[in-house]
């Protein structure tokens, strides 16, 4: 069997009355690139927190590393290195300082940390910048800075909470590689993430998380296969109707409502199943407005198993138009 890095079960965490982790268990083996993808307020962060130490685990099991999580908190600290959801450099050190004094904090010996140092700021690009500032520091580069810092403890399993949250496509694909290259030199990983693309490119394992339960998981392949061969959406002027007659279909795995319109998803090739679509929806007496083909994404399984996106601009762009209506503000522009 493979060596378990990570063991949880039936983890719960309540602030007050809210549920933030919901019974949730999973584990990841050695050398993985762990995902856990879900929205905002899904309880990502507040798992990553429970499983570094930093929120008491208020009910289920915890083992990093063989250690059990509430009796070995320091050996499990030790086996850990932690990238944070909110930037936390001081912005008055400078790159190297920055190293110099986390190689400190955790009693990392002159000989042993400043070559690390060295070496990681390498990995990361960041060699020319060591005497740079934080605060002179670009977003990307600081997220880099701090992603070598998690590092210099050469720990077992490597947290990254949203690594490359608000940063441009050219610096996330930067630290995508480096995430790689960690994990190649043997560094299990366990990040979150609300992009689907990140998950998607990096990861062995995938949970979905929402609402702080996991709703499903496995690798991207698996999970897009999961929900059907081709998925078509559609606009059509009776959508709660077309929904109701697609669903009878016998090619059809399931058709929804969703905030993105009517999304179908199929058992067969989408291509082949078109014409029969058209001619069963017009029948009916409903006009088609648009009708657009595609290869399931992980969102197309999010949408399927919560009825939403994962990124739902549709519905921020009419919660937005409805309150500048109500503003009496015009939404449309000329
Ligand atoms: N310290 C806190 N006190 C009270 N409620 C909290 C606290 N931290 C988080 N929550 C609530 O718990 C739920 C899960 O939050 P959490 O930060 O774990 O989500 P997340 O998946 O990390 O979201 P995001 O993608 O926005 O970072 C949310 O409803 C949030 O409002
Ligand atoms: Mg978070």
């Amino acid at each position: 069997m493979e060596e378990l890095i990570i063991s949880v079960k039936g983890l719960s965490h309540n602030y007050g009355q809210v549920k933030a982790v919901d019974n949730i268990s999973f584990s990841v083996e050695k050398g993985q690139i762990f995902s856990f993808l879900g929205p905002n307020g899904a309880g990502k962060t507040t798992t990553i927190n429970i499983l570094i130490t930093l929120l008491p685990i208020q009910k289920g099991k915890v083992a990093i590393s063989g250690f059990d999580l509430e009796k070995h908190q320091d050996d499990v600290r030790k086996s850990i290195g932690i990238v944070f959801q909110n930037e936390t450099l001081d912005m008055n050190l400078t790159a190297w300082e920055s190293m110099e004094f986390h190689g400190r904090i955790y009693s990392l010996p002159k000989e042993v940390r400043r070559p690390r140092i060295d070496e990681l700021l390498k990995v990361v690009e960041l060699d020319e910048k060591r005497n740079e500032l934080v605060k002179n520091l670009s977003g990307g580069m600081k997220r880099r800075l701090e992603i070598a810092r998690g590092l210099l403890t050469r720990p077992k399993v490597l947290f990254l909470d949203e690594p490359t949250i608000g940063l441009d496509v050219q610096t996330r694909m930067k630290i995508w590689n480096y995430i790689k290259k960690v994990n190649q030199e043997g560094v299990t990983i366990f990040l979150t993430t609300h992009y689907i693309d990140e998950a998607d490119r990096l990861s062995d394992v995938i949970y979905i998380i929402d609402k702080g339960k996991i709703i499903a998981n496995g690798t991207s392949e698996s999970l897009k296969n999961s929900i059907g061969k081709d998925m078509i959406y559609l606009e059509t002027d009776n959508d709660k109707k077309a929904t109701k007659i697609l669903k009878e279909m016998k090619e059809i795995n399931d058709a929804r409502n969703s905030s993105k319109g009517l999304v179908v998803s199929l058992k067969s090739e989408g291509t082949k199943f078109m014409p029969k679509l058209f001619d069963k929806i017009r029948n009916e007496g409903i006009e088609i407005k648009s009708i657009n083909l595609k290869k399931p994404s992980l969102d197309d399984v999010f949408i399927q198993y919560t009825g939403r996106g994962l990124r739902d601009e549709n519905r921020e762009q009419n919660q937005m138009m409805s309150r500048m209506k109500m503003m009496g503000m015009s939404g449309g522009g000329h």
